[in-house]
């Protein structure tokens, strides 16, 4: 039998080969995982988890095992909209939507606002599986430049004036893939220019609350209000497993739109896992388990900062993350990163070549490496072996 498959699952072959590639990471034990985006599981609270669970189905089984509402579970959501309102955004559980993971809520973001060839922006680089996400809606994608410090204001505006995107995707804190964080004074200018405009600033930080240096930046929200949906996501510090995220919209009439969507889609988001998280939120200090994660985070990223000044050649340049889960790589003039990542794997080492994460740029010199679920013995062994490899590609050339 002849399968005519839809056009939006033929698409994906390239980037999709790549993820599967750097899915690798979480099933092969003899391989160093530097390619994923993996949780270290300091952060799986599994015992109070348990005991939260078991609570739920005492108190509440009968609600816990029904049909529940789309925008998700009122309690969980007030507890988002508190912390959010204690870092000074005024927010209530109203403008909250639960969904199946972040990655849902940028699949109902765009869902909701493009139809083929509409125009979007994102960062160059940008986050794999929010482009892929993205494709299924045919869009056309702009780029614009991802610098040290933020977007490229120029090239922002001159895409917003000339293109009218529906909306702009950012990371602005330790973005996938490339660690960087946007400053105060990119985040101005930022808003600045999408001020006046029709187009949306959707701001993604699922590690927003994982800086383990530097100063607390202002959300986009505070800058933008409505015209910011922001995403929100319990996997980078509780569990990627329970699938729990969360969209911020303030704009009624778009949330309200969303919501519909999400009832289309999945009716509502697992309310079993949504009142287990929120039973274990209520009685367990979340600033302490977040403080944990960061201090392991901030260990793992300076002992491969260290590693890398120690053993890379001086051509080789890097991020210094001031949170999150990565460092961004590039490499000397006439190297790429997928030769080396197709050496480092034979020498036991995964990375995660540059190609995908860029939505047009090909045979690049940038990789991403993640610290976050290896201990220092296998960063140690795994720089080194990635420093080889590197000397060995120049002597080579
Ligand atoms: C920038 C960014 N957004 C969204 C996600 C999706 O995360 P989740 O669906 O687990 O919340 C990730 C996962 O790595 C990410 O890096």
């Amino acid at each position: 039998m002849k399968v005519s498959f839809a056009k939006r699952v033929m698409i994906q072959d390239f980037q999709g080969e790549f993820v599967k590639k750097m899915l690798k990471s979480a099933t092969s034990p003899d391989l160093i995982p530097f390619s994923g985006g993996i949780p270290n599981p300091i952060s799986f609270p599994v015992e109070e988890m348990e005991k939260a669970a078991e609570a739920v189905l005492e108190k509440n089984g009968v609600l816990a095992l029904q049909y529940s509402t789309a925008q998700g579970y009122l309690p969980l959501r007030e507890f988002i909209a508190k912390r959010y309102e204690k870092k000074g955004t005024h927010v209530t559980a109203e403008d909250i939507l639960i969904t199946n993971g972040s990655q849902q809520a940028l699949d109902i973001i765009a869902a909701t606002l493009t139809d083929p060839q509409d125009d979007i922006l994102v960062e160059d680089p940008s986050y794999l599986a929010a482009l892929q996400t993205f494709h299924l809606y045919f869009p056309n994608i702009h780029t614009v430049e991802l610098e040290q410090d933020g977007a490229n204001i120029q090239e922002l505006q001159s895409i917003l004036k000339k293109h009218n995107p529906k909306f702009f995707y950012m990371i602005p804190d330790f973005q996938n893939p490339t660690g960087l964080t946007y400053t105060l004074e990119k985040r101005e200018k930022v808003a600045q220019a999408l001020k006046g405009t029709d187009t949306f600033l959707v701001e993604d930080s699922p590690y927003g609350e994982l800086r383990f240096k530097g100063k607390q930046q202002p959300c986009l929200h505070s800058f933008l209000g409505e015209q910011c949906i922001m995403v929100g996501s319990f996997s980078k510090t509780i569990s990627p497993g329970m699938r729990l995220g969360w969209i911020l919209c303030t704009h009624k009439e778009l949330r309200e739109k969303m919501v519909e969507y999400k009832q289309l889609v999945d009716m509502h988001t697992n309310i079993f896992g949504q009142m287990i998280l929120s039973e274990y939120l209520a009685h367990n200090d979340y600033d302490k388990h977040i403080e944990k994660i960061k201090e392991l985070y901030r260990h793992q990223a300076e002992t491969m900062i260290r590693e890398m000044k120690a053993h890379f050649p001086s051509s080789v340049s890097y991020t210094d993350p001031e949170g999150g889960m990565f460092i961004w790589v590039t490499l000397p003039e006439g190297m790429t990163s997928i030769q080396l990542t197709q050496r480092a794997e034979k020498a036991g080492v995964l990375i995660a070549a540059g190609d995908p994460f860029y939505e047009t740029k090909r045979n690049v010199r940038t990789f991403r490496l993640n610290y976050s679920n290896s201990s220092d013995e296998v960063i140690v062994k795994g720089i080194r072996i990635l420093a080889d490899e590197i000397r060995k590609m120049q002597e080579e050339k």
